[in-house]
Parts: structure tokens; C-alpha cells; sequence
């Protein structure tokens, strides 16, 4: 039977998630759809009640409605309400439940590159501590990291968040300034901030100079290569931007929608070319 998927969000407009979606349906040979649903927050309740109304199969979430759709839905799975919010809507006949891909996303995208041979208990600091430094921080806790240091802006929400992953690691919320005269004790960086998200922006999130040999540079933006990267990649680091994250997100909620995870082979090429 032909269904409808789609994403709740706003802005919306740039989403790459519909082409990925509609690739994978093509290639699985389902006819569903997957429909841009441009939703304000003043919106959002009429627009949950509205994927039952209607029957919708099931939709993505993202800014501003990660967190705040949480009490118009009727069940969250464990990794949702560790993280405290939601980016995967399933209508199990019915009954609204809340998932989050984000964390296992990014993990999967680091696991994905082989080349990249990670330590088995990798050391971890993540920069940003808003809603994707979260997912990512408590995820990497939660699967083996040995260690998740956090550091931003407001200092207070690294120190908040580094106390909810002390329940599965060491975690320490940490100034930026003591981040860069420790770099070298990291096998990942990871940018989760907004810095850089404008192509002209010459902020970078941290020095690079200071890192160790073999550290990972991530950067979770998707849609060019940052000038942080692109200095990691000048001085022989090893990086990895935010489109695997996108994709293998993407992957474990079409799991959830339709009980198998597509084929991934094509889908890199095809989104870089989406954006080029
Ligand atoms: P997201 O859901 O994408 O993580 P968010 O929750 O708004 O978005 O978080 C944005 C992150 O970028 C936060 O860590 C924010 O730091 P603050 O908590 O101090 O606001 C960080 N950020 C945004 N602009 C920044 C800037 N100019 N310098 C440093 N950090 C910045």
C-alpha cells in the first residue's frame, strides 16, 4: 500500500531528506511519498494531530520542534527519552511514538569509515552543547567512548550535560581555553555548533595546531566543506563532515517506517551532487 512520510519543520526549504527518502523508495520499489511540511511552532500540536487525522505513516522533526513535540506524542523509545527529544515520528496504528537517530547516526558515520580505525574506547570532545552536541555527546557516552568532554559558549550547559553523561563515562564540562591546552588528548573532535554555517565565516570552533597525529576532525554541517575542516585536512588531519551523519540518520528512521534499513552504496554521491 502506498504511504506518506515526510519532515516537520522551519525553516524547511533546504532539506535534502525528501531526495533521500524518495531515492530509497525508488530503489526498494514502494511507491510511498515523502512531503516537505512546512510547520511554525504556534502550528505544531494542530499539525501532530494531523498526522493521525489523516493517517500519515510517519514523519522526521527538526528545528525548532525537536523537543517541544515531545508532549503531543504517545510514547517515546529509550534512546528519545535519554536524549529528550525527537527527529522520527512512527504511527503505529495510531499511537504517535517518538524516536531519535541522531546519536546512533553520528556513530554510525564515524564506525562507517573504516579508514578512520578508531580506538575501541575512543576519547571524545564535543564542541556545542545544544540539541545535536547533545545527541552525540550522550551517545558516544553510552556506546563505549572512554571518555566525552564537553565544551561551548555558555559554559553551564557543558557542565549540565557532561553530568548526564557521567552516568555511562568520565564526562567533564570544560572552558574552550582548557579544551585547546588539552587537545591532544583526543581521538575525535567534533564541531556541534553553529560556527561556520555561513560559507563566509571565518570563526573556526578550535584551534587544530595542538591535536594529536591521529585525531578525527568532525564537523556536522553538511553542506560544504568548513573552513575548520578544510585547515584540519591542510594539516594531514583526518576529517569527516556531517553528510554521513545525515544519511545514516535518515537509514534507522526509514528502519523504523519500514522494518529494514535501505541500501547505502549510492547515497553519498547522489546527495553531493544535490548540493554542488
Ligand atoms: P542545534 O540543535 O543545531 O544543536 P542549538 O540547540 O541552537 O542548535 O545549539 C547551537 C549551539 O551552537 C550551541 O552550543 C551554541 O552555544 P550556546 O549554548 O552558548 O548558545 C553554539 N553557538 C552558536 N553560535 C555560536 C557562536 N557564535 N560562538 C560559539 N558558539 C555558538
Amino acid at each position: 500500500m502506498k504511504r506518506l512520510y515526510g519532515i516537520i519543520g522551519d525553516p524547511i526549504e533546504h532539506t535534502l531528506s525528501p531526495d533521500m527518502h524518495q531515492f530509497w523508495y525508488h530503489q526498494d520499489h514502494v511507491a510511498h511519498h515523502y512531503h516537505v511540511f512546512h510547520v511554525t511552532k504556534d502550528q505544531l500540536e494542530t499539525a501532530v494531530q494531523g498526522i493521525k487525522a489523516l493517517g500519515i505513516s510517519g514523519c522526521n522533526v527538526t528545528i525548532p520542534h525537536k523537543v517541544a513535540i515531545i508532549p503531543f506524542l504517545d510514547d517515546l523509545d529509550d534512546e528519545a527519552r535519554m536524549l529528550g527529544a525527537v527527529n522520527t515520528v512512527v504511527n503505529k496504528n495510531g499511537k504517535l511514538i517518538g524516536y531519535n537517530t541522531d546519536g546512533l547516526g553520528f556513530l554510525r558515520s564515524l564506525e562507517h569509515h573504516q579508514k578512520y580505525h578508531l580506538p575501541d574506547h575512543p576519547q571524545v570532545l564535543v564542541i556545542g552543547a545544544g540539541g545535536a552536541g547533545q545527541a552525540i555527546a550522550l551517545t558516544m557516552a553510552k556506546y563505549g567512548a572512554r571518555c566525552v568532554d564537553i565544551t561551548n559558549r555558555t559554559i553551564e550547559k557543558a557542565v549540565k550535560l557532561s553530568r548526564s553523561c557521567q552516568v555511562f563515562c568520565e564526562s567533564n564540562g570544560i572552558s574552550l581555553t582548557e579544551a585547546e591546552n588539552g587537545l591532544e588528548k583526543y581521538d575525535v573532535i567534533v564541531n556541534a555548533t553553529s560556527i561556520g554555517l555561513s560559507e563566509h565565516d571565518s570563526l573556526i570552533p578550535i584551534p587544530i595546531e595542538n591535536s594529536k597525529s591521529s585525531a578525527i576532525f568532525v564537523d556536522i554541517i553538511y553542506n560544504f566543506e568548513t573552513k575548520w575542516l578544510r585547515l584540519a585536512k591542510q594539516q594531514g588531519k583526518r576529517t569527516l563532515d556531517g553528510l554521513p551523519m545525515l544519511i545514516f540518520q535518515g537509514a534507522i528512521s526509514y528502519k523504523h517506517w519500514l522494518g529494514h534499513l535501505p541500501k547505502l552504496n549510492d547515497m553519498d554521491a547522489f546527495l553531493r551532487n544535490k548540493l554542488e
